[in-house]
């Protein structure tokens, strides 16, 4: 059977698919791209290729993983490989100004949003916004800069101190507060052009709030929710949601070509629903696994081999979602 190469730089988020893909009994590889070379006169092995690059690589040191994943997945696909979240997707999970672009045009609604490059127009741009407004990081992440601001002195102190935290593509998004009515936001996950569960993150504590990465700060994965500690009972499965918005988030994937994706909403008290972000190297929590009965490593490495069964038996060219 064709090999499944998982493109990584997180050595603490792969355990779980390492043991979904031995359950499912294909042979894989890990590529961890930190640090290498390519020789772009050879060809790539053949295989199904996994990216789960993610947007906080840097956070990890990792300041050259974004770059070299460009570059491995241009070389994969030019060589017409199948690609879970291949190179046009790669940017989707490293701009949310590509994120918004591509949802506003889909017709989702949206967050009204400004990216401000570099700090020159910070302070201008944020009086054109409503109060309450939040800031964060374009190429963001685990809540990367993310902080709302009741007061524009409130902004102007902290675009002044020490607190501010440069994005490191230089790009700050100035958005709209969206007040989540019930308390809390929703995530819908998606693998493989199936809807698997929804899941809802409680907002009453915070703005880090990725289901594997609530642990956002320097302490690293020991506070994970994954495993117990302050996080737990942040995230809920959200039982019975059947919504059209499902739908329409699975069309948006196979529109994108996005094989694996969680893309999260937040509903508000005057009926709208505003989607926000898509994080194409989701992270799945246990304690909703648990509850929904489904597991998200599970049917990603359901979804790869078979796609690996289905290049060895012909039947794929090119990317694949
Ligand atoms: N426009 C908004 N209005 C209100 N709350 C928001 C808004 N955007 C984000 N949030 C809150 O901040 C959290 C983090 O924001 P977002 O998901 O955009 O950042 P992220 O860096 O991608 O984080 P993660 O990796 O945790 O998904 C959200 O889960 C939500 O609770
Ligand atoms: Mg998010």
């Amino acid at each position: 059977m064709s090999t499944i190469f998982v493109i990584h730089e997180n050595d603490d988020w792969l355990p779980p698919f390492a043991e979904a893909l031995d359950a499912e009994g294909v042979p894989w590889e890990d590529w961890s791209l930190v640090e290498g070379s390519l020789d772009l006169g050879a060809a790539p092995p053949e295989g199904v290729f996994y990216s789960r690059m993610s947007a906080s690589s840097h956070t990890r040191g990792h300041v050259a993983s974004k770059d070299y994943t460009r570059s491995v997945l241009s070389w994969l696909e030019s060589h017409g490989r199948t690609v879970v979240n291949g190179r046009r997707v790669l940017e989707l999970e490293m701009s949310k100004v590509d994120q918004h672009a591509a949802l506003r045009a889909f017709g989702f609604d949206v967050p009204h949003t400004v990216a401000v490059i570099g700090r020159r127009d910070l302070r201008e741009r944020a009086r054109g916004m409503d109060l309450p407004f939040i800031t964060k990081h374009n190429q963001g992440g685990k809540g990367l800069g993310v902080r709302r601001f009741d007061r524009y002195s409130d902004f102007d102190d902290h675009i002044d101190g020490p607190d501010f935290e440069h994005p490191v593509d230089g790009i700050t998004l100035l958005q709209e507060y969206v007040h989540p009515a019930a308390g809390y936001i929703t995530r819908v996950e998606i693998v493989g052009g199936e809807f698997l569960y929804a899941l809802t993150a409680d907002t009453g504590s915070g703005f880090e709030l990725c289901p594997a990465d609530e642990c956002a700060d320097d302490s690293g994965f020991e506070l994970c929710p994954t495993d117990a500690g302050p996080a737990k009972g942040l995230f809920h499965w959200r039982e019975g949601f059947d919504d059209p918005l499902v739908g329409r988030y699975l069309e948006f994937c196979r529109f994108w070509d996005i094989g694996v994706a969680g893309i999260e909403f937040i509903e508000t008290a005057e009926g709208r629903r505003v989607t926000y972000d898509i994080n194409t190297n989701t992270n799945y929590n246990p304690v909703v696994e648990q509850e929904a009965g489904r597991s998200g490593p599970a049917a990603v490495a359901r979804h790869l081999a078979t796609l690996a069964r289905r290049l060895d038996a012909g039947q794929l060219a090119g990317s694949a979602g």
